[in-house]
């Protein structure tokens, strides 16, 4: 038996790679989101733009308890979201610029959206949606998803400005993305308030637009930020009972909401709404085979979680793209995290 004294025992493991200790920072991980909650929605950054401020001022402008607030900034300043300086006092940085309401490309709306209780709670509840296949949404508010988010302006601004403040950066690339065909109409099937469209006609001077949605949608869209330029048209309606004459129909981030048999019925009818050189473009994230990390595998859970919806592999998009008589033709990554998958019309 080796004596124990001058055994050098096993080496120690530096705290990261001790399995048990990773497995509780994976358990714990759900209050990091919460913190990021707790600053967006009391407007701290805001607080901060005219320089670092000790944290009793901090706390009073904004109306919570000092010390809980700077518990919650000690925690999201170890990832670069605020900073302590060594006098205590706090401040922005780059990452929580983005949390200012007041700059043009605000996150704020995408991180409250992200950890809204209608994706929060549902996630909580992930066993159910493991064990049954379907999503505990329903159970716990009552409704879909959609028509939770129809109920009143205020809910369904919480996903809108959320969906934009996601989708503005991404639409200005994935518009220079493709190429499209000159004087097609261009059709952004789903396409909430416009911003895709927006920046596909600004991008595009030769192609006419229409922003397809749901009625109370199609409201609060963007596309007067064109001013004279009125290569566009809305049309309301439901895109499971049809979808409008076009030439290329835009679908982003929507098949990912939903599962293959709703995904069929929005492509046939684009499919039989399509010109003869009509094609679609579904724009979302590829989800690659293996194990390395991707933003995808996480999207995925949220999906299963909130909607009924999944993200897919490109073989998936091929055969939900045969079932509804399209041919998957090219996967065109984007300097996104989404890609444009392109179907025509197929035999
Ligand atoms: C996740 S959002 C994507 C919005 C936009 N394409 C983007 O990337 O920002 C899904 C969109 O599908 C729309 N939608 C949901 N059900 C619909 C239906 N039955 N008919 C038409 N649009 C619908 C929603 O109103 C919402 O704008």
């Amino acid at each position: 038996m080796a004596n124990a004294a001058s055994s050098p025992g096993p080496v120690e493991q530096p705290a990261h790679t001790d399995p048990r200790l990773a497995l509780m920072d994976h358990a714990l991980g759900y209050l990091f989101p919460a913190a990021l909650r707790a600053v967006a929605a009391l407007g701290v950054a805001d607080h901060l733009t005219g320089g670092a401020r000790p944290i009793a001022e901090l706390a009073e402008s904004v109306g919570a308890d000092p010390l809980n607030l700077r518990r919650v900034l000690r925690l999201l300043a170890t990832q670069g979201i605020f900073v302590e300086d060594d006098g205590g006092r706090f401040a922005l940085t780059p990452s929580a610029e983005l949390l200012r309401t007041d700059v043009p490309s605000s996150f704020a709306p995408a991180v409250l959206m992200i950890t809204d209780r209608s994706f929060w709670l549902p996630a909580g509840e992930l066993e159910e949606a493991v064990r049954t296949g379907a999503p505990a949404f329903e159970r716990l508010f009552g409704m879909p998803f959609f028509d939770h988010f129809a109920r009143d302006a205020e809910t369904a601004a919480v996903f809108h400005a959320g969906m934009a403040s996601t989708s503005d950066p991404e639409n200005p690339v994935i518009a220079r993305s493709y190429d499209f065909p000159p004087g097609a109409v261009v059709v952004d099937h789903g396409g909430g308030h416009g911003g895709l469209l927006l920046a596909v006609l600004r991008e595009q001077p030769e192609v006419r637009g229409v922003l397809f949605d749901q009625p109370h949608v199609l409201q609060g869209h963007h596309l007067g930020e064109l001013g004279a330029d009125h290569r566009w048209s809305l049309v309301a309606g439901d895109f499971f009972a049809e979808a409008p004459p076009g030439d290329v129909y835009l679908i982003k981030r929507v098949l990912h909401d939903w599962d293959d048999e709703h995904c069929v019925r929005i492509l046939r009818h684009c499919r039989r709404a399509a010109s003869d050189r009509g094609r679609v473009l579904v724009v979302d994230a590829v989800v690659p085979l293996g194990n390395d990390p991707d933003p995808g595998k996480v999207f995925d859970l949220l999906m299963m979680s909130s909607f009924s919806g999944r993200e897919r592999t490109r073989a998936e998009f091929e055969s939900l793209f045969a079932e509804a008589g399209l041919r998957l033709t090219r996967v065109i990554p984007t300097d996104t995290r989404l890609s444009i998958i392109e179907g025509v019309a197929a035999g």
